[in-house]
């Protein structure tokens, strides 16, 4: 199969925020306890952190971490993880039926992001809590103020403030699994109320408001537009959450699925949008994408109740779950000009592209590589490109293009960065790329991520999905393997 891209230099889509390529740890399974800390691993830092996976999460170029949840805000009081750790309480956590020792807090967390090479975008508790334990906490993160909660944080042995930039007004409100779950309106009240005093207390900060939980709920898009017309003055972003699976083992359809997401982010550009105008208000609304991801394979596996930290939601990834976050990351970058932040759900042990094994190894899995690609290479702007190309149809998506593909334009590294995912799962694609106004660049390097088998997964000890180098030829065309995801880097001569 042929297939052509053509870009021009005049034509971009926007810059990139390097926030896109965020992730997330929540108070959740292995991911803080036995996942990012572990005191008696070989590896442990002096506070406890492993380092093996500081080292994997700064190959991954993380900017921003979103923390402590998820479903795990929703009844968590931030007090207990902070100041003298002998005395925090240990509790029953509500969202996922675990005990939460409270051995880390934000106090350690801050720390963490440092030695990670990343920032927090840290969640408030607007599920059994409100305006007030929320400002508590910004001002006891971020104030220089003579007061109580910026004292007791000096007191805690932190005298300079945490400086966190980005906060989320509560997570998921709209579900009824969460704790404290809320109609639109009750939602955007008290989101207006919180985010009033948390700008109030600090006005460098960016607030994000919670949308729907993903573009199934029934209140989808009623709830956006509500949440909108409460909060707009305060908010600077809205987040959206979805995840993708393939249970009903049809993979070619299971490939489209940034078909969804790319209608998903248009859409609510689109309530944004409407909001706005119904405000006759000069303020662009954006957009954070700040829970996606592969999330299927782990469904329905058991833990014991009341445990800490045992292994929940630790999905095994394949081959197939790699091409469909490579597709999605060329989503967000196609939709740079609207998504600001998006964070991969999440970063260690929980549905995460890092796995450990208590006191051994830690391993990339699959996902893995398409983030690193991305995170490292995709910076810059992102090109308005045109991909001809053949297309199919499956029972749920129509005319879906065989070639899903982003380009990026670095101008610093006078570099362009083409990413490519071949959805067909029979055919190679012969790909010509017409770049008008790079007249010059050659292609320097071909990344490819292939394996013959779907369903091929990484284990501690065996990388079965792992990037290879493709030689690089003078032809005109390069080789898309069938079912294969592609870095194709051309720099200027
Ligand atoms: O990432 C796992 C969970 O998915 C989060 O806690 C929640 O926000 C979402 O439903």
């Amino acid at each position: 199969m042929k297939a052509q891209i053509l870009i021009n230099k005049h034509f971009t889509i926007g810059e990139i925020d390097r926030r896109i390529y965020g992730s997330f740890i929540e108070h959740l399974g292995r991911a803080v306890y036995n996942g990012i800390y572990e005191p008696g691993h070989t590896t442990a830092d002096d506070m406890g952190f492993r380092k093996d996976v500081i080292d994997l999460i700064k190959k991954l170029n993380v900017p921003i971490v979103r923390y402590p949840g998820g479903n795990f805000v929703s009844g968590y009081n931030w007090e207990d993880g902070i100041g003298d750790r002998s005395k925090r309480p240990q509790r029953m956590e509500l969202a996922w039926g675990t005990t939460e020792t409270n051995q880390i807090g934000i106090d350690e967390f801050h720390q963490w992001a440092k030695r990670a090479d990343t920032e927090v975008m840290m969640a408030v508790n607007l599920g059994t809590r409100g305006p007030e334990e929320a400002r508590n906490c910004l001002e006891y993160c971020n104030s220089t103020t003579d007061t109580y909660w910026a004292n007791l944080r000096r007191k805690n042995g932190f005298e300079q403030p945490f400086g966190i930039k980005v906060w989320c007004l509560g997570n998921e409100m709209d579900g009824d699994w969460q704790m404290g779950g809320k109609t639109p309106d009750e939602y955007g009240r008290i989101a207006f109320e919180t985010a009033k005093l948390m700008k109030w207390t600090d006005p460098s900060i960016e607030l994000v408001a919670c949308g729907s939980s993903n573009n199934r709920m029934l209140t989808f898009v009623d709830w956006e537009y509500k949440v909108l017309d409460h909060t707009y003055e305060y908010i600077d972003y809205l987040s959206l959450h979805q995840y993708f699976g393939n249970a009903a083992d049809d993979s070619q359809d299971f490939l489209c699925c940034s078909v969804d997401m790319d209608n998903f982010i248009k859409t609510i550009a689109a309530v944004c949008d409407a909001v706005k105008a119904k405000k006759r208000s000069d303020k662009t609304v954006n957009l954070s994408f700040d829970e996606w991801n592969v999330w299927f394979h782990s469904n329905g596996a058991k833990f014991e109740p009341w445990s800490i930290a045992p292994p929940q939601l630790e999905d095994i990834y394949n081959f197939e779950d790699a091409l469909v976050v490579g597709c999605i990351l060329t989503t967000l970058q196609n939709n740079c000009d609207r998504v600001k932040m998006a964070c991969l759900a999440q970063l260690v042990n929980v549905i995460a592209p890092i796995m450990t094994e208590n006191g051994g190894k830690a391993w990339a899995q699959t996902i893995f590589w398409p983030f690193m690609y991305a995170s490292v290479y995709g910076n810059g702007k992102t090109m308005r490109s045109i991909v001809e190309c053949d297309k199919f149809s499956t029972e749920k998506h129509k005319d879906v293009p065989y070639v899903e593909a982003s380009v990026v334009y670095n101008e610093k590294e006078n570099e362009v960065v083409l990413y490519a995912v071949n959805r067909s799962l029979s055919e190679d694609v012969e790909l010509s790329f017409v770049a008008e106004g790079f007249e010059g660049y050659k292609l320097v390097e071909h990344v490819e991520l292939y394996n013959d088998d779907l369903k091929a997964v990484n284990e501690k000890d065996n990388e079965r999905v792992a990037p290879a180098n493709v030689a690089v030829t003078e032809s005109e065309t390069v080789t898309l393997k069938k079912h294969s995801w592609n870095m194709l880097r051309y720099k200027a001569q």
